[in-house]
């Protein structure tokens, strides 16, 4: 087995609180190897020139287990690959220009620490020879393949402890608080903060909702004397026969951008229920503050195993978490999947039991 001197790591797609934990974990465990470590800056844009990689060394990742964020920045973006791209030695095809830059730096190993975004790219240039190692990263935790992913636990806490403040609020008031969370086209992030928040009705992407059901909801309420409701609805989430509120269409290398629904739903809620709606979006919130001890936990886990499987030369595939354990999963079993909660999924049945409504 070949010896790993130099491994370089990098943070692609929407930031999630632990990503610096990884970082951390991955340079530390490396160090303890004797291996150099290389911050490849904004995702795969930073292999484009051979300036651009720094070393890491345990000074560089003093401090930063409890930061949100990533010291290596990053970009949330489609496929690089559509297009040429401008660098300092002319126009040159993105993945041979990343390909030719990782054997300039004599880099043994790249851990790719992303979302499904840059797990599907980093399995295009493993298909082309790199290296490459992913880490599940994503506050959705739609990544399949992985139980969960880190900055789950940390947007389901603050989500919580928001739904926690609207309480009173929406009691005081006795109006309907509609608090919309992030997820795309899933909704785990709506379904435990949902429950953890003792929301009165949740919805999410994978059960299309009917918006008179969430009415007949919400009446029963205030016949029973409550007169206020919590509706947390995932930013994916539709009407049966209808789409999700987009903010933004699809546009060049970025995806459709989701957002609105909340409004969309506290519009026709007032209308059928004849009660005042205000609406409380989250959005980047859910994504910055310090991870909670579970996240760092899982991120370290993940870090620290990443360098395992670099240095016994198991490329192409992704750390993944099957409690206990932290596995290695391939990469093209996962790549280009949503993980959307199942609808026999027993949170589900939970939450329907002690009488959470999903509009359907
Ligand atoms: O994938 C994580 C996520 O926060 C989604 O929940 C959300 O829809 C998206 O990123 C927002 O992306 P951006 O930060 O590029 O607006």
């Amino acid at each position: 087995m070949a010896t790993t001197k130099r491994i370089g790591v990098l943070t692609g797609g929407g930031d999630a609180p632990g990503l610096n934990a990884v970082i951390r974990a991955v340079v530390k465990a490396a160090l303890n190897q004797g291996i150099e470590c290389l911050g490849i800056p904004d995702s795969y844009d930073g292999l484009l020139e051979v300036e651009r990689p720094y070393p890491l060394t345990h000074k560089s990742v003093t401090g930063i287990l409890r930061m949100g964020g990533t010291i290596l920045g990053t970009v949330n973006r489609g496929d690089p690959f559509k297009e040429p791209v401008r660098t300092s030695e002319g126009e040159r095809d993105y993945a041979e220009r990343c390909m030719e830059i990782l054997r300039r730096l004599e880099l043994d190993a790249v851990i790719a620490i992303g979302g499904d975004g840059t797990l599907t790219l980093s399995h295009r240039f493993y298909t082309m020879g790199m290296p490459v190692i992913g880490v599940p990263k994503t506050i959705d935790n739609d990544i399949v393949g992985t139980v969960n992913t880190f900055g789950f636990d940390t947007a389901v806490d603050f989500a919580s402890a928001s739904i926690d403040r609207l309480h009173t609020t929406a009691a005081a008031h006795r109006r309907i608080m509609i608090i919309e969370v992030m997820g795309r086209y899933a909704g785990w992030i709506a379904l435990h903060a949902g429950v953890s928040g003792g929301a009165d009705v949740i919805l999410i992407p994978e059960i299309p909702y009917d918006v008179e059901k969430v009415t007949r909801t919400i009446r029963a309420r205030d016949e029973f004397g409550a007169r206020f409701s919590i509706v947390v609805v995932a930013e994916g989430a539709k009407p049966i026969g209808g789409t999700p509120v987009v903010q933004k269409a699809a546009h060049g290398q970025y995806a459709e951008r989701l957002g609105g629904v909340g409004h969309t739903l506290a519009a026709r809620l007032e209308e059928l229920t004849n009660k005042e709606a205000r609406v409380a979006v989250l959005g980047h919130l859910q994504r910055g503050g310090t991870p909670t001890s579970y996240d760092r936990v899982l991120a370290t886990r993940f870090g620290a195993r990443a360098v395992e499987l670099a240095v016994r030369g198991q490329f192409g595939k992704m750390v993944a978490s099957h409690p206990p354990d932290i596995v290695p999963v391939s990469l093209s079993e996962v790549v280009g999947k949503t993980k959307t909660v199942p609808l026999e999924h027993d949170l589900l049945h939970t939450a329907r039991a002690i009488g959470i409504a999903f509009g359907d």
